[in-house]
């Protein structure tokens, strides 16, 4: 570990690290403090389960022809900025292969132009609209297909959203994790549909950005990365969910994250990458490491990764511990041939799987430059040439990206006063948040700023905006075009001004803020997570300045999760409330579509709005903890986060999970329990077929050597040696020590399979559909509208939840219409974690579903009959 900070610091990676004052949370007497994660070898192999036979065949066809150089190729990055996408492995270029292309982001294409910016994860969840996630992935998809990228990296369905205050929770869905199965289900399918691999992150429990990796910082020195310490029951009913989800739908790579789970670094985590995702979810694509996630060579291969990014030690070190060293594992026989085989063929068969062969362009453009020429290989000044073709692969997405971010906007709070009807006489726009950036849209790197109206978080997780529709701009459209009158305050501390403008609008509508975004970057004092809940740029003093003096004043929220709203949510003269999350490029066309009736909101929150922080229950970790390279965060709240936490105390939110109102109003009636025989649970057995290796490899060292018509290009990272010698070839100081390896980690026998296992997402009873349940909805209002009618289950065990949200549909209903609700209940949504026996069960407490509109506005209920299945 010295040696690593040392190369942290070396190449400059000393952060700097601000916290707020908070006591630290962690409880040193934890039974969780200080968790182990148990070993699990061998690393299981690609079978080619479920529907990825035809994949599975054509990889190993593939791979079956490769050397182990071109093998390798395929698994390491070829180093930081040295290719044109943030992360890029080799190429092949014997059989044309060209070297695969990994870009984010999880709401556009990362770093390029004529892109769009699409609502964020944790704004799109909003809309509970299963054909809105699915549609975004696509077009997300279709963009990332044509400007010739292979690897989306997204969705993010980790962090899930532990603490409100994670930075990187809009990334994500909702702390829900039905909710968020449901998003990220379809958003791969909708990417993976378009022929591009989803990459679905971060893998696991990456719930905060302070300390995810190792770094010396300013105030703290050397500090190791976090751990998050989390018990089995809780990794398989909430944080695990989503990505049993991912894994069912398909998704071609999963990227392992930074920081440590039981004490082991997630991407060498045997437990969690080979018994669980491999193993019991029976992942058939390939592990991507985040990005310097790796932390060891031969011990990640074996512990299940398959893919190192972006492939050097740390960001151009010149180092990588694949690349030749992996040549040299399989050389010395350290590693058996059959893992690197597997890894190869996972690639492939993602690659397969999504239909990468047959509709394929070839990278476009360079994330580290705009102009139309420049080297391709940035870092290393190297091969120059038409790097940007500057092509447009926007389509005709801002219609739906407005649609989107309307069906995602949650009306919170409305006496009356919307919608508006553009004919008031004079309206009032205050706030920062309604206005430009004075730099554009762009301005701030990886929109590492909060100047003007928020549309999306900081981070890698982001797009730069084609353009960015403001709320004011688009509110005075609707103004001019009726000849009305409007005035606007953007300073938020233009105290003087907002006074005098707040007292004479007859409605104003006041924009705030609250933002956060990834650990690199620093913003007002808040390192990725969030120091606390409030808006920003003194949100609540401008809420109660333009409130005190019009009575008819409106808030919009732009977010990327809670904000407290205890100060004006309650005033008279607030008299509506609208959260508008993170709704991209067409933020003020989606935001005055709402405001002005011409969309009806039906969206509900995917998140509980609290009256203070310490509701959600244990804060984030801002300190590291004396005795402990590596921070402990004890999961210890386990499966209560989010309204969980609330309902388990007892506490009354302000607006609960799945609140949200319409300019309607809707009636529940006629709640039916029809019950499906499903048969008994059958836990999977017998063996997995040997690993197969896929051809030979030469065991003569001079076919590794340097090409000698290769020069070295700057930091890149080759598979090449530069000695026969290994010792010299390898640039491990510690090569040749007699390390031992983890029993059983070259074992290529068949292995046992595992009960809860047997196909992609997991043993595929769990599917089953025990109960179909309907209602009847109506539409009481004089208005079309959407209602998300949402079904919650409570498993009636002294350690469930209350109720568990487990099933949700989003209904058009017309005036005076009665539609039929219709969800399915899975033996999964009704069964716990038995840790005991590794497996799911029915357990012997009474079960009753809720439906309703809410978590707390439950109109409907219903006992379920599991009398056969209950032990
Ligand atoms: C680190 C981030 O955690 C990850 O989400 C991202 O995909 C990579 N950087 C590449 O930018």
């Amino acid at each position: 570990m010295q040696r690593l900070a040392q190369a942290l610091l070396a190449i400059g990676l000393v952060q700097a690290q601000s916290y707020p004052n908070t006591t630290n949370p962690t409880n040193s007497s934890s039974p969780l403090n200080d968790a182990q994660s148990p070993p699990f070898y061998p690393s299981p192999w690609i079978e080619g389960t479920g529907d990825w036979a035809e994949a599975y065949a054509k990889a190993q066809a593939f791979v079956r022809q490769l050397t182990l150089i071109e093998k390798v190729n395929l698994t390491t990055g070829t180093g930081w900025q040295s290719d044109n996408c943030v992360g890029n492995v080799g190429e092949i270029p014997r059989l044309g292969f060209k070297a695969l292309c990994m870009q984010d982001s999880p709401l556009g294409v990362r770093f390029a132009d004529y892109v769009s910016a699409f609502p964020a994860g944790g704004s799109v969840a909003a809309s509970w609209d299963r054909g809105e996630f699915y549609r975004r992935g696509y077009e997300m998809g279709s963009e990332h297909r044509d400007k010739g990228v292979d690897v989306q990296l997204g969705p993010a369905v980790g962090p899930l959203g532990r603490n409100p205050k994670g930075g990187r929770n809009w990334e994500g869905f909702s702390p829900d994790p039905y909710l968020t199965g449901h998003a990220v289900a379809e958003t791969v399918r909708g990417i993976q549909d378009a022929g591009v691999i989803a990459c679905t992150k971060h893998y696991i429990y990456n719930e905060q950005e302070h300390f995810r990796q190792p770094g010396n910082f300013e105030d703290f020195g050397f500090v190791d990365a976090i751990s998050s310490n989390v018990d089995d029951k809780t990794l398989h009913e909430l944080y695990l969910w989503p990505f049993a989800d991912a894994v069912r739908a398909g998704t071609g790579a999963i990227m392992c994250s930074y920081n440590k789970a039981n004490n082991s670094q997630l991407c060498q985590n045997s437990y969690l990458q080979n018994y669980i995702l491999k193993g019991e979810l029976g992942f058939q694509g390939f592990i991507m490491s985040d990005w310097q996630a790796q932390h060891s060579g031969v011990s990640s291969a074996q512990a299940g990764l398959d893919m190192t990014m972006p492939g050097d030690t740390v960001f151009n070190s010149g180092f990588s511990y694949w690349g030749t060293n992996l040549t040299i594992s399989v050389l010395n026989g350290t590693l058996p041939q059959w893992r690197l085989d597997d890894a190869a063929t996972r690639i492939m068969a993602a690659y397969y799987y999504v239909g990468r062969d047959r509709d394929n362009v070839t990278t476009n453009f360079n994330s580290w430059t705009r102009d139309t020429y420049s080297y391709r290989n940035y870092y290393g000044k190297a091969d120059y040439e038409l790097v940007n073709q500057h092509i447009d692969v926007r389509a005709e997405h801002f219609r739906s990206i407005r649609t989107s971010a309307a069906k995602s906007t949650v009306l919170l709070k409305n006496n009356g006063a919307l919608p508006l009807t553009g004919h008031e006489k004079w309206t009032g726009v205050f706030g920062n948040d309604a206005g430009e950036n004075l730099y554009g849209p762009n301005g701030c790197a990886d929109r590492g700023c909060d100047n003007g109206t928020l549309a999306m978080g900081w981070g890698s997780g982001t797009s730069d905006f084609p353009y960015l529709i403001t709320p004011l701009e688009a509110i005075k459209r609707v103004v001019t075009d009726n000849g009305r009158a409007l005035g606007s305050v953007l300073d938020n501390y233009a105290y003087a001004q907002i006074q005098a403008l707040a007292a004479q609008v007859s409605v104003a509508i006041v924009f705030v803020n609250a933002d956060s975004g990834e650990g690199y970057i620093t913003v007002d004092g808040n390192f990725g997570d969030r120091n606390n809940l409030t808006a920003w740029g003194s949100g609540d003093a401008l809420i109660k300045n333009v409130s005190s003096l019009c009575n008819n004043t409106i808030v919009v929220i732009h977010s990327v999760g809670p904000v407290l709203v205890n100060s004006f949510y309650d005033s008279e003269n607030v008299t509506a409330i609208l959260w508008a999350g993170l709704p991209g490029q067409e933020s003020g066309n989606a935001i005055a579509d709402v405001l002005y009736g011409r969309v009806n909101p039906g969206a509900k929150l995917p998140f509980t709005i609290g009256t203070s922080e310490e509701e959600y229950g244990p804060d984030l970790i801002y300190e590291p903890i004396a005795g402990h390279d590596s921070p402990q965060d004890n999961f210890e709240e386990g499966i209560f986060i989010d309204y969980r936490a609330f309902d388990k105390k007892n506490i009354t939110p302000v607006y609960e999970f799945g609140f949200g109102l319409s300019y309607t109003t809707f009636s529940y009636s006629n709640v039916s329990v029809q019950k499906v025989n499903a048969g008994p649970y059958v836990p999977t057995t017998g063996l997995t077929t040997a690993a197969p290796t896929l051809g030979n490899f030469s065991r003569d060292l001079n076919d590794y050597q340097w090409p000698s018509d290769l020069t070295r290009e700057g930091t890149f990272i080759y598979p090449y040696l530069n000695s026969t010698n290994l010792t010299e070839a390898s640039f491990d100081p510690q090569y040749g020590l007699n390390y031992s390896w983890p029993a059983g980690s070259s074992d290529g026998s068949p292995q046992a399979r595992i009960a809860a296992g047997g196909a992609p997402g997991g043993n595929p009873q769990l599917w089953d559909v025990l109960f179909t349940v309907t209602a009847s909805i109506t539409n009481n209002g004089t208005l079309p509208g959407d209602e998300v009618v949402q079904l919650y289950l409570s498993l009636g065990g002294p350690e469930d939840p209350a109720i568990q949200l487990r099933g949700f549909d989003r209904l058009s209903i017309q005036p005076n219409e009665t539609v039929t609700f219709t969800t399915d209940i899975l033996r999964r949504d009704v069964s716990n974690w038995e840790v005991e026996s590794q497996n799911w069960v029915i357990s012997k407490y009474p079960k009753k579903i809720y439906i309703g509109a809410s978590s707390r506005k439950l109109y409907l209920e219903a006992d379920l009959d599991l009398s056969e299945y209950q032990s």
